[in-house]
C-alpha cells in the first residue's frame, strides 16, 4: 500500500495523506542553516551544529508523535485548521505534501480556502523561507486570521531539555514591527540571535508560550488562537516563542502571499548593541530585505534548483527500469548529500545532541558524494585524517565545530584506519588529484607532528599489519564495522556502554571482516604507492595482502561453506557451524568476496550461496542467523537486542550492497539485482504499510525474520546505506567505475535489463556511454568504442583536458 507517489519530472515525492505510518521528513539547507521538516510541518532548525546552535525546540522521544514544528493556523469563524493537518488535525478537504530536493511544499484546503506553503533554505543565507499562499477558491469573499508559531530552543539543545532551574529564567525577546527577535543569552556570551518575521504588517503577536498556548492547552488548541486574538506578550523567562497574527480578507478567486523568514544572525563583538540592552538589528534587517518580495523568493528558489540540477547531472542513467532511473538520478544521490551534511547527527532517530562525526561513517559517506562535491570531500578527508593517532589508530568520532576527536569514546575500533584509505583512494580515482597525498596533516590535531597524508595511509595500513592475533587475523579491538561485536568488553552491569566499557584492545579477539577490508583497501593503498613511484612499498603492501588472503581462505578464515566472522577473546569462533547461535554473518561474505577473496577457489561463490540459503528474506538479507536469543557477555551488544532487531539478525541495509557488489564480482547480475531490489526504496514503496519509513530514501535497518514486525524499517536517512547502495548501483551494477587510468565500464546487470545509457561527468569530461546487450547476458564487455576508436579492455583512457566522450559498449 502506498501513501503517495513519485513525481519524477519534478523530482518530488508527493504524499497524499497526512496519516503516513511514521512522520516522513525532508531536509532543507546545503551549507550552514538546516531544517528538518516532516509531512505535517513538524521538525526544527539549526545553524551548523544541531546540538550547540539549535534555533527551534523539538520534543524528544517523540516518534511518531512529531511534536513541534513550524506551524501555520488558519481560523475562519469557528473552524481552526492547519495546511499540514497538524497540530489541530482538523480534517482537510484536500492535502498534499511534496518533498523535493532541498525544499518541501504543502497544500491544504478547507471550506474553499486553499493554503500553499513553499519551504526552503536559500543557498547563500542563514535562514529558512516559508512562503504561504492563500487562495480563496470559494465563490464568496472570505475574512479569516492566519497565525504562525514556532517555539524557540535556548541554543544548546542538550542543556535546553535538562537545565530547567536556569532556563526558565533566561529567555528574552524583542519585537519590532513584524519581526520577533529571540535574544536569550545575547546579553552575556553569545553574539547571535534568531529572528522570525513576515513581510506584512501584523495585527498582533505573542512571544510567551504561556500566553499563546495557555496553561494545560497544547499546540493543538492554543488559547490565544482559539480566542482569535494574540495577546502581545513579551516573554521573560519560561518558554519564548514567536507567533504572528495576520487578519486577511480575500475576494472570491483572490490570492495573497506572505513570506515568513526564520533566520540566524551573528554580530561582531563590538557591534552587538544598538543601545543599552537593545540588540543591533542591522544585519537582520538586511537579511529580511533580501527576501521581502515574491520575485526575490522566486529567484532564490530558482538558484537552489539550479544548484541541484548541476549536482544531479554528474551521474544519470536512462534505462527501461523507471525505479532504477529514479533512485540513481534523484533520491539515492540526494540522500548521499544529506549524509554529507548531517553525518549521524540530526534525524528523527538521531537526536542532534548525540553523536558527532564518525571516522568510519564519514569515510564511507564520502564514497557516495565524492563525485558531487570533490572539493568538500577533499576538505573532509583532511579533517578526518587530522584526528588519526600516530600509530595509525583513530578517534572513533569527532565534533564538527571543533574538528577534534571525542575522548569520551576514544579509539580502538580497528576497522577505522582502513576506511581512510577507502575514502582517499575514491577521492583520487575520482579527481586525479594526487596532491592531496602531499598535504601535511596533523596527528590528533597536533600540527607539530604533521606528516603528509600518504604517511597517514601507510600508518593505517601498518596498524593492521602490527595488530594481528593468534590466527594472524586482524585484532578487533572494541569492535569493527559491526559496532555491536564487542568481543573485549565483557559487560555485566546495565548502563555500561558497550562501546567503551572494558579494554580497548585484547590480544586474542580477531576480525575476519577486517581481513577482507585489508585485502580490498590494502590493494588500493598499493596502487597509490605505484602512482607515487614507491615500488618497494607497493610490493611490501601486496605481499602483506597476499598473506592475509591466504589466512582468510585457510581454516582460520573459512568455515567450510562460508567465511568465519571473528574469534572472541577466548579464541572461540564467532560465525561458524559450531556456534549454536550466530553461525553465519553477512559482513565477511560480502566484503571478502567484493575484495576478490576466494573467487579463484570457488569459495566466493559458495559463501554467497550460503548467504542466499541462510540469510535471505523477502525484505533483504539478515545480518546473521540464527539470532541470539540469550545475552552473550563474550559478544556484547550484538546479543543485547531482541532477535531480529538491529545487529542481532536485523536486515542491515548498509551491508546488503556488499553482497550485491560481491555478486557482480562473480558475474551474477540477476542475483546482484535481486539483492539491490529488496531494500530499494522505489520498490519497497509498494509495501509502505509494512516498511513504514520514507519510501524515497533508505533506512538503516529493516526488522529481520525473527522480529515481531518483520519488514518494518527504522532509522531512516542517516546511514552508510546511502553511499554503499549508490556505489553498488552506479559503479558495479551499471558498472561505471572511476579508476586511476580512466573510467571503467563493466556492468553486471540482470539478464533482461535491456540496453541503457549513462551520462557521467568525470574530471573535465562528460562521457555519453551507451550500453547494448543481448537478452541473457549479465556481465562482460565484448566491445568498447570511444569516439569511433576500438579500445581493448573496459577502461576509457583518460585524456587530460578532453571534454566530450562518445562511448559505445557492447556486452557479451
Ligand atoms: C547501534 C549501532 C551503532 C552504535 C553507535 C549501537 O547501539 O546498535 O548500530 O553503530 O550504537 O555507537
Ligand atoms: C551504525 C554506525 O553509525 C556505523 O558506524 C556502524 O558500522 C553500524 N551502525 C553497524 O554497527
Amino acid at each position: 500500500m502506498k501513501f503517495g507517489y513519485f513525481d519524477d519530472a519534478n523530482r518530488e515525492y508527493v504524499i497524499t495523506t497526512p496519516r503516513t505510518p511514521l512522520p516522513w521528513i525532508n531536509y532543507l539547507g546545503c551549507n550552514e542553516f538546516f531544517s528538518l521538516i516532516s509531512n505535517t510541518c513538524g521538525g526544527y532548525s539549526f545553524y551548523k551544529d544541531a546540538k550547540l546552535l539549535r534555533l527551534t525546540r523539538y520534543r524528544y522521544n517523540d516518534m511518531p508523535l512529531d511534536c513541534n514544528g513550524k506551524y501555520f493556523y488558519i481560523k475562519e469563524g469557528d473552524t481552526l485548521w492547519n495546511p499540514g493537518w497538524k497540530p489541530t488535525q482538523t480534517e482537510l478537504d484536500s492535502y498534499e505534501c511534496r518533498h523535493g530536493i532541498g525544499y518541501s511544499k504543502f497544500s491544504g484546503s478547507k471550506n474553499g480556502l486553499k493554503a500553499d506553503i513553499l519551504s526552503f533554505v536559500p543557498l547563500k543565507d542563514t535562514c529558512e523561507i516559508s512562503r504561504l499562499t492563500l487562495t480563496n477558491e470559494s465563490g464568496a469573499d472570505k475574512t479569516f486570521s492566519v497565525f504562525s508559531y514556532v517555539e524557540w530552543c535556548l541554543w544548546n539543545a542538550d542543556d535546553d531539555m535538562k537545565n530547567f532551574q536556569r532556563n526558565f529564567s533566561t529567555g528574552e525577546v524583542e519585537v519590532v514591527g513584524s519581526t520577533i527577535y529571540h535574544k536569550t543569552e545575547y546579553r552575556e556570551r553569545r553574539n547571535h540571535y534568531a529572528i522570525y518575521s513576515v513581510n506584512a504588517p501584523i495585527t498582533a503577536f505573542d512571544t510567551s508560550r504561556d500566553a499563546f498556548i495557555g496553561a494545560y492547552h497544547s499546540p493543538a488548541n492554543p488559547e490565544a488562537v482559539l480566542a482569535g486574538k494574540l495577546t502581545g506578550s513579551i516573554a521573560s523567562g519560561w518558554s519564548p516563542v514567536a507567533a504572528h497574527q495576520l487578519d486577511v480578507t480575500l475576494k472570491a478567486g483572490e490570492s495573497k502571499d506572505f513570506i515568513f523568514v526564520l533566520g540566524y544572525v551573528e554580530n561582531p563583538e563590538d557591534e552587538k548593541w544598538e543601545s543599552h540592552q537593545v540588540i543591533n538589528k542591522t544585519r537582520a534587517i538586511a537579511l529580511l530585505a533580501k527576501y521581502d518580495t515574491d520575485a526575490k523568493v522566486d529567484a532564490a528558489f530558482a538558484e537552489l534548483k539550479e544548484y541541484w540540477n548541476g549536482l544531479l547531472s554528474k551521474y544519470t542513467v536512462e534505462s527501461s527500469n523507471d525505479k532504477v532511473n529514479r533512485m540513481v538520478n534523484i533520491w539515492n544521490q540526494y540522500q548521499c548529500m544529506v549524509t554529507f551534511n548531517m553525518s549521524r547527527s540530526a534525524s528523527y532517530y538521531e537526536s542532534g545532541i548525540g553523536r558527532g562525526m564518525g571516522f568510519r561513517d564519514s569515510c564511507q559517506d564520502l564514497l557516495g558524494f565524492v563525485h558531487l562535491i570533490p572539493d568538500r570531500a577533499r576538505e573532509r578527508i583532511i579533517d578526518i585524517a587530522s584526528t588519526q593517532f600516530q600509530d595509525g589508530s583513530a578517534y572513533h568520532q569527532y565534533q564538527p565545530l571543533t574538528k577534534k576527536g571525542n575522548s569520551d569514546i576514544g579509539s580502538g575500533f580497528n576497522d577505522d584506519p582502513l576506511w581512510l584509505i577507502a575514502g582517499t583512494s575514491a577521492y583520487i580515482r575520482e579527481t586525479g588529484d594526487m596532491t592531496i597525498l602531499d598535504e601535511m596533516v596533523p596527528f590528533d590535531n597536533d600540527e607539530s607532528v604533521a606528516q603528509p597524508l600518504m604517511e597517514h595511509l601507510k600508518r593505517s595500513f601498518d596498524y593492521i599489519v602490527n595488530h594481528k592475533g593468534p590466527h594472524k587475523l586482524p585484532l578487533i579491538g572494541r569492535a569493527d564495522w559491526n559496532d555491536c561485536l564487542n568481543l573485549n568488553c565483557h559487560s555485566t552491569q546495565p548502563g555500561e556502554s558497550f562501546q567503551t566499557f572494558g579494554p580497548s584492545e585484547g590480544p586474542v579477539a580477531e576480525s575476519v571482516f577486517i581481513g577482507g577490508m585489508f585485502v580490498k583497501y590494502g590493494l588500493e593503498y598499493a596502487e597509490l604507492c605505484d602512482l607515487q613511484g614507491k615500488d618497494q612499498e607497493a610490493a611490501r603492501a601486496r605481499a602483506e595482502v597476499e598473506e592475509m588472503r591466504k589466512v582468510l581462505l585457510s581454516d582460520a578464515g573459512w568455515d567450510g561453506d562460508w567465511f568465519v566472522r571473528a574469534y572472541d577473546s577466548y579464541g572461540n569462533k564467532v560465525g561458524g557451524k559450531e556456534c549454536e547461535e550466530g553461525q553465519i554473518y553477512i559482513e565477511p561474505q560480502g566484503f571478502c568476496v567484493l575484495a576478490g577473496v576466494g573467487v579463484e577457489t570457488g569459495q566466493a561463490q559458495k559463501a554467497l550461496d550460503s548467504v542466499k540459503e541462510r540469510l535471505d528474506t523477502q525484505y533483504g538479507i539478515m545480518i546473521l542467523q540464527p539470532a541470539y536469543t540469550v545475552y552473550h557477555e563474550e559478544l556484547g551488544e550484538v546479543s543485547s537486542y531482541p532477535p531480529g532487531y538491529k545487529e542481532n539478525a536485523g536486515i542491515f541495509c548498509h551491508n546488503n550492497p556488499w553482497v550485491s557488489i560481491a555478486e557482480t564480482v562473480i558475474g551474477r547480475g540477476d542475483r546482484a539485482f535481486e539483492v539491490y531490489r529488496k531494500t530499494c526504496p522505489a520498490y519497497t514503496e509498494e509495501i509502505s504499510e509494512i516498511h513504514r519509513t520514507e519510501p524515497y530514501i533508505y533506512c538503516q535497518m529493516v526488522a529481520g525474520r525473527d522480529a515481531k514486525f518483520h519488514g518494518e524499517g527504522k532509522n531512516s536517512w542517516l546511514t552508510g546505506t546511502a553511499a554503499w547502495t549508490f556505489v553498488n548501483i552506479s559503479q558495479y551494477i551499471l558498472g561505471v567505475y572511476p579508476t586511476h587510468q580512466g573510467l571503467s565500464v563493466d556492468p553486471c546487470v540482470p539478464s533482461d535489463f535491456g540496453d541503457f545509457k549513462v551520462t557521467r561527468k568525470f574530471r573535465e569530461g562528460t562521457y555519453h556511454i551507451s550500453i547494448r546487450k543481448a537478452d541473457g547476458i549479465q556481465k562482460g564487455v565484448k566491445e568498447l568504442v570511444v569516439d569511433g576508436q576500438k579500445v581493448d579492455g573496459h577502461i576509457i583512457p583518460y585524456v587530460k583536458g578532453k571534454t566530450e566522450y562518445q562511448v559505445e559498449v557492447v556486452m557479451g
